[in-house]
């Protein structure tokens, strides 16, 4: 998700010849003059200025910055695009052959681009407007073979319009200089360890040449690269290698040619000295593909069990949606700069590198799940965004939602469902619902944006895939499979959109699913509340269930959506009871999905022969809040210790720990004169139910260690965020970690048998994949960090000795972690001779950050501060960023320090790291609480407002920090 653009090099001759009109009308342009038509020009935009503009005009007549200045930076707010705008494009490009001549200095990129018209029957051509950078260096234009007079075409800092074109077809030739070692923004064509790469969706192909940078525009491709053959002997495209060979001076190059055709985004290219491991894939019908992963020499033994996945996804894509691979070479590219997870550029996926390399002694058991969910989800965007693709970029989650719902299903059959489905979940609450109440958020179809990159977000990709979910959960496994396949036979080969997906769902059911189009267009998280009574003598249990979904930016009216409520009635035995709804006629087994659509809305069971216990929201059916009326903490400690459906059961438990924190919270707030502890003691403390429920838990031998790990953590800071209003984010992490240090002391015998039961035997090795080792980890882990809690010195030389000898790098960072929060000596010790035993390993380097960066020890930002110096960490590669800034965001203690330190060190970090690359100086902004200032105490509050004010007056702010910023100072 990030300003490249405000690098200045290689400009081209200047090419504007615009009247002031043109200026005004074309919002695009940057305009930095002064005087009387600076003004006038700014009183016009001002006043068409989007929102969020003008209150950076608000905001700016308050602070004492250099007004004018300011002024004229602000005149050229960026502006955004609305979905209601879309258009097709007057041209399309039919075949597109690219020559690309690789240098240290510039690099020359031809095109040659054959064009059709799709104006219809207009009697003139219409002008073709194609997308571009500033910084692209335009060398020559030419039409049919001869060069374009000055007066055919124009350029501006993000066009190059070309007017006077034939009737009918042409070719289209440009020739580009541009400079990728310069590029720091990895949009477009960029250096990368010495090594070439691409990165193009969603709009960095116009980075690259001038061209029409929209995914409706498919076209087959051809590319040629030269380099020179010592320094990048791999040479790599989409598609088929047609030919190679040598070239002049020590060059040679490459041909490839893509025989599908496919919008630009998925245009790829890596040039470099690169190892490689080779596999092979039979396909259903027994074609043989060849698997190949490239990455620097040093790491190449590391790639097997990307390799395997890789292997094991396309087994199950045949297996499941009957979808087979399409070419006969799959290319996985590891590079260690990168901005986001991966990228699915036809067949040369290139990956960020942690998402490829794993080792048991480098790599944890998450980092090796993620790997596996990751390339199997690029791997999934053949057929679910290559071969369909999005009309417009509004559609994303058409893609993404639909691709990340199929690498949810896929790594829930290679591993625990269950489990799966609780990490899904607990990341949808703490990161996308806390998205989704805060001032960015966005329905999974945007109505606008000014920067696409932005809504790379949780809610397209994860709440997109709930919704995906939703149809899967209505129409049943079967019923969705027919939808998928409708989808494919429709659409195969085209740019198509959220509501064309909706309607293959629909007419291979024959359903009307057009209800459903409500939450493709609102935003928020509905908040659902089900209020169950039991008549004894009907023997009947009525559910009046409502929905509300709170108002968002923009959207302040909501209609109902609909909801499929899955439930159970659990008899007092624990077991679940057969269920018969009134008016239906048979029973429906013992999980009934009921779908309500209504503001409110009635059930009514029959046949109930006693009370039941609900079970409620099972499998987590929708992406809703859910608040059962009158529950008991007895209740949920019945349905954590008895529910056949293991989510509900989980949930269970994690109402309990909420209530009681929210519980803890409030009182704490309320008499501040005593000590913490003590008040939260004369509160209650944490009552038996809790400890001894959580005791059971810990200690069950039915369940596996995972489940009970997820069972026994306490929900995310994140979850209650929102639900206290103007929380004390401070006081939350205290009264969190005397909860944690309660159950700790409690449990303390039982956590230290599980660990005990838990350690793996001397010799034992890991062997990747394997659930139940990795389930043992898991409870021993989590066991040990409450352990860690305790602040007892025998812990903390317990684990530093485990941080020694530790045999792999899921126990090794467990330990080390345990140490990272509390001020004791085995702490530095730890944190040292973890860093001299893997300072050569970058990847690991990224965790050793990200621990310092996180802590919880109370004037930690003078080290956070070191550690941007330190030789581990690199302002220019986003993995570094991500650990060291993303990380401290989540430490409470120092991110929201009283005095407003930490608001102020990530303020000049967003604004130092902007400068470099944009996409992931909007990471580091739209993670952060100032999207959520509101949430906050007020004090916190107004130092957060002061940090967005300081960043929204930056001069040559990038447009996607700007974006979030100005978004965030309205909100
Ligand atoms: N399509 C890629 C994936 O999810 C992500 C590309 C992200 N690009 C961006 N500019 N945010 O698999
Ligand atoms: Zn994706």
């Amino acid at each position: 998700m990030q300003s490249t653009a405000r690098l200045t090099r290689g400009c081209a001759p200047l090419l504007l010849r615009h009247t002031y009109c043109c200026i005004v009308a074309r919002p695009d342009r940057h305009l930095f003059s002064s005087g009387a038509a600076a003004q006038l020009r700014r009183k016009q935009q001002s006043q068409q200025a989007p929102k969020g503009f003008q209150h950076v005009l608000r905001a700016s007549a308050t602070t004492t910055a250099p007004v004018l200045e300011k002024q004229e930076i602000e005149m050229a707010a960026p502006q955004p695009k609305y979905r209601k705008d879309y258009k097709p494009t007057p041209y399309l490009i039919e075949h597109v052959h690219l020559d690309f001549l690789l240098n240290e200095d510039k690099s020359t990129v031809k095109s040659k681009l054959h064009m059709t018209p799709n104006y219809g029957d207009a009697s003139t051509p219409p002008k073709l407007e194609l997308d571009g950078r500033k910084d692209i260096d335009l060398v020559s234009v030419s039409v049919n073979g001869s060069a374009l007079a000055d007066k055919d075409y124009e350029r501006t800092d993000k066009k190059l319009s070309i007017s006077n074109l034939p009737k009918g077809s042409f070719d289209l030739e440009i020739t580009v200089g541009i400079k990728p070692q310069e590029n720091t923004s990895l949009e477009g064509l960029y250096k990368s360890g010495g090594n070439f790469c691409t990165q193009c969706e969603a709009e960095g192909f116009r980075g690259i040449t001038y061209f029409l940078d929209r995914p409706d525009v498919m076209s087959k491709y051809t590319t040629r690269i030269e380099a020179d053959a010592k320094s990048y002997p791999v040479l790599l495209g989409n598609g088929n290698l047609l030919e190679q060979g040598c070239a002049s001076e020590g060059r040679h190059y490459a041909l490839w040619e893509d025989p599908f055709p496919k919008p630009c985004y998925l245009f790829a290219l890596v040039a470099g000295d690169l190892a490689l491991s080779e596999d092979v894939f039979k396909t259903m019908s027994g074609r043989d593909v060849t698997l190949r992963i490239y990455t620097e020499a040093k790491d190449i033994d590391r790639v097997s069990w990307a390799m395997e996945s890789l292997k094991q996804a396309m087994k199950w894509d045949e297996e499941t949606f009957g979808l087979e691979y399409d070419l006969d070479l799959f290319n996985i590219v590891a590079v260690s700069d990168f901005n986001m997870g991966a990228m699915e550029n036809k067949s040369l996926n290139i990956f960020n590198s942690r998402l490829v390399i794993a080792s048991p002694s480098t790599s944890t058991d998450l980092d090796y799940s993620r790997v596996e969910g990751v390339v199997a989800h690029e791997y999934f965007h053949n057929w679910t965004g290559n071969r369909v693709t999005c009309r417009d970029w509004f559609q994303l989650t058409l893609k993404e939602g639909l691709t990340v719902f199929r690498d949810q299903e896929f790594s829930s059959d290679m591993n625990s469902r269950p489990v799966k489905r609780i990490d899904d979940v607990s990341r949808l609450r703490t990161a996308q619902f806390t998205e989704d109440a805060g001032s960015m958020a966005h329905p999974i179809r945007p109505d606008s944006y000014i920067k696409m990159d932005n809504f790379y977000t949780l809610t397209v990709y994860e709440k997109g895939a709930e919704i995906v979910r939703l149809y899967r959960t209505l129409l049943g496994k079967d019923g969705f499979r027919k939808g998928m396949d409708l989808y494919f036979k429709r659409h195969d080969g085209q740019a198509v959109t959220c509501d064309d997906f909706r309607n293959a769902m629909a007419d291979a059911n024959d359903k009307d699913l057009s209800s459903f189009a409500a939450w493709y267009g609102q935003a928020g998280t509905p908040q659902v509340k089900v209020s169950p009574s039991y008549d004894a003598s009907a023997r009947t249990l009525t559910l009046k269930v409502s929905q509300n979904i709170p108002a968002t930016p923009g959207q302040s009216q909501k209609e109902p959506v609909p909801i499929p409520l899955a439930v159970g009635l659990l008899a007092a035995d624990g077991s679940d009871m057969p269920l018969h709804l009134q008016g239906e006629a048979g029973e429906s087994g013992t999980t009934k999905v009921l779908l309500v659509e209504k503001a409110s809305q009635e059930f009514v069971f029959t046949e109930v022969a006693e009370k039941p216990v609900l079970s409620a929201l099972r499998d987590f059916s929708a992406p809703v809040k859910l608040q059962v009326e009158g529950q008991t903490d007895e209740e949920l400690a019945f349905l954590l210790g008895h529910d056949s459906d293991p989510f509900c059961r989980w949930e269970a438990g994690q109402t309990l720990l909420r209530a009681l924190l929210t519980k803890l919270y409030n009182a704490a707030k309320q008499q501040k004169e005593s000590k913490l502890e003590d008040r939260l003691a004369a509160a209650g403390g944490v009552p038996e139910t809790v400890s001894d429920a959580m005791g059971a838990l810990l200690t069950s031998k039915e369940l596996d260690g995972m489940f009970i790990a997820a069972g026994i953590s306490l929900p995310a800071a994140a979850e209650l965020i929102g639900s206290i209003p103007n929380i004390d984010p401070l006081l939350l992490h205290n009264v969190r970690k005397y909860v944690v240090q309660q159950l700790a002391a409690r449990l303390r015998p039982q956590l230290e048998a599980v660990v005990k039961q838990n350690e793996s035997a001397a010799g034992d090795t890991f062997v990747p994949g394997d659930f139940d080792q990795a389930a043992k980890r898991a409870l021993k882990n989590k066991a040990l960090g409450y352990l860690s809690a305790l602040d007892d010195p025998r812990v903390s030389a317990d684990l530093l000795e485990r941080a020694r000898s530790a045999t792999n790098m899921t126990d090794q960072i467990a330990a080390v972690a345990g140490l990272c929060d509390s001020d004791c000596p085995e702490r530095k010790t730890a944190l040292e001779e973890f860093y001299k035993q893997w300072k050569d390993d970058s990847l690991v380097m990224l965790k050793w950050i990200g621990l310092q960066a996180g802590a919880n020890v109370p004037g930690n930002l003078k080290n956070v501060e070191k550690l941007m110096e330190h030789p581990a960490f690199s302002i220019t590669n986003p993995n570094a960023c991500y650990s060291l800034f993303l990380s401290f965001l989540r430490s409470s203690v120092n991110f929201h320090a009283a005095d407003g330190s930490g608001y102020k060190f990530i303020g000049d970090s967003v604004l130092k790291v902007d400068k470099i690359n944009r996409q992931v100086a909007a990471r580091i902004v739209s993670s952060s609480a100032f999207t959520a200032l509101k949430d906050y105490d007020p004090e916190r509050a107004q130092m957060m407002r002061e940090q967005l004010s300081r960043i929204s007056a930056e001069n040559g702010l990038s447009e996607n920090v700007f974006e979030i910023v100005s978004k965030s100072l309205e909100s």
